[in-house]
């Protein structure tokens, strides 16, 4: 039997336990062992609910028990999550998390341990929440070098610019809506101000080039300039505007931003609306390719993890850990990146 702890049971953690509860059979089947979940560390009790059970309120009792294979990390920040799953790598528990603040700032050591100590760090979930992204870049892109990747790598910010683009909503009411959604950052000035899409975009870099990409290298512009007068010129002129995060990769040098874009409203990303994200990829042998989905909430995100959980479950003894290593990516000026 495999026995998991799952650090956080907030949005995604307590998503976790519900995509167990619905999928139990297939997830065992397809870890090809019994999968359980035995603690969920939380700051806070949950009672009446049937997860209480599991609840402990010190990390030192998970990573004391041998018996804990896998450590999920969904309490979001660094600190203690950084420690955490520092010290879980050590001791040889393979990791999974959603946590993209840590994998942008950290992820080439944490993975770089994990190798040292023959475990997985795996993070589907840290980008574009359900959709499949990091795995098809490390496996079936592995072919490729990828010239560029451009999406919608924010679900809250979509959503308000979907809902008052169209719906003419008020700012502050749209963003209150996706924090009651799930989709929201604890804060949300990381989603408005584009420090989320950023460190995504990073992540992707980090892995396309196989280099440490710094996300603080990254200029990025958020949604907070944006204005009903933007939205209506964008509209006369038949387009409309996005968030969207960016990298070139060119003679081994690599360009990125994260900015909101005007669209011709024919243009794929244009017709992505709401908490969806989407992702374009273009290979230069493949040509172009498209990832599209639900890109925050609690269930999709929570699938995303729970996949990771049980591709940590099948390859305990495998480490796929060659995303990227500590050499940092030095990054074009932002006035190379072509808009
Ligand atoms: P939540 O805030 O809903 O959940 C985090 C949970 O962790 C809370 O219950 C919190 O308790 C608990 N927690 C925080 N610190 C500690 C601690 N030191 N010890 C024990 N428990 C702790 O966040 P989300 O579930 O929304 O997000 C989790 C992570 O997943 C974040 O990194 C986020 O960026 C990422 N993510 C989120 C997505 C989403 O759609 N929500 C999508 C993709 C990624 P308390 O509330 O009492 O502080
Ligand atoms: N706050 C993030 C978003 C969660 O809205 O996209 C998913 O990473």
């Amino acid at each position: 039997m495999i026995h998991v702890a799952v650090l956080g049971y907030g949005t995604v953690g307590s998503g976790v336990l519900e995509v167990f509860r619905m999928n139990q059979e297939k997830i065992d089947r397809c870890a090809g062992d019994q999968v359980r979940i035995k603690y969920i560390l939380d700051l806070r009790d949950f009672p009446g609910d049937p997860a209480q059970e599991l609840i402990v309120h010190d990390f030192e009792q998970i990573i004391n028990d041998e018996s804990i294979d896998i450590v999920v990390e969904v309490m979001g920040g660094l600190e203690p999550a950084y420690t955490f799953v520092k010290r879980s790598l050590e001791a040889g528990k393979n990791v999974v998390t959603s946590n993209k603040a840590l994998v942008a700032a950290h992820g080439s050591e944490l993975l770089q341990t994990a190798k040292e100590h023959h475990v997985n760090y795996l993070f589907e979930a840290s980008v574009g929440g359900g959709i499949p992204i990091i795995r098809p870049l490390v496996s079936s892109l592995t072919a490729d070098e990828i010239e560029e990747i451009t999406g919608i790598l924010n679900g809250t910010t979509n959503y308000m610019m979907t809902k008052m683009f169209y719906e003419g909503a008020d700012y502050d009411e749209v963003l209150r809506e996706a924090q009651a959604n799930g989709y929201a950052e604890r804060n949300p000035e990381a989603d408005v101000e584009g420090r989320d899409a950023c460190r995504k975009i990073a992540i992707l870099s980090s892995i396309v080039s196989g280099r440490q990409v710094d996300f603080e290298d990254i200029y990025t512009e958020g949604i907070t300039k944006i204005t009903a007068q933007d939205m209506r010129y964008a509209k006369e002129m038949n387009m409309v505007i996005k968030l969207l995060a960016t990298m070139k990769q060119e003679d081994g040098t690599i360009g990125a931003i994260v900015a909101p874009f005007l669209l011709h409203s024919e243009h794929p990303l244009a017709s992505v609306h709401g908490v969806f994200n989407a992702i374009f990829v273009r290979g230069n042998a493949l040509g172009d390719s498209m990832f599209y989905g639900s890109g925050a909430g609690k269930m999709p995100t929570a699938s995303a993890v729970t996949a990771d959980i049980v591709e940590a479950a099948r390859y305990q003894d495998r480490t796929i850990c060659e995303y990227w290593s500590g050499n940092k990516m030095e990054l074009k000026s932002r006035m190379d990146v072509k808009r």
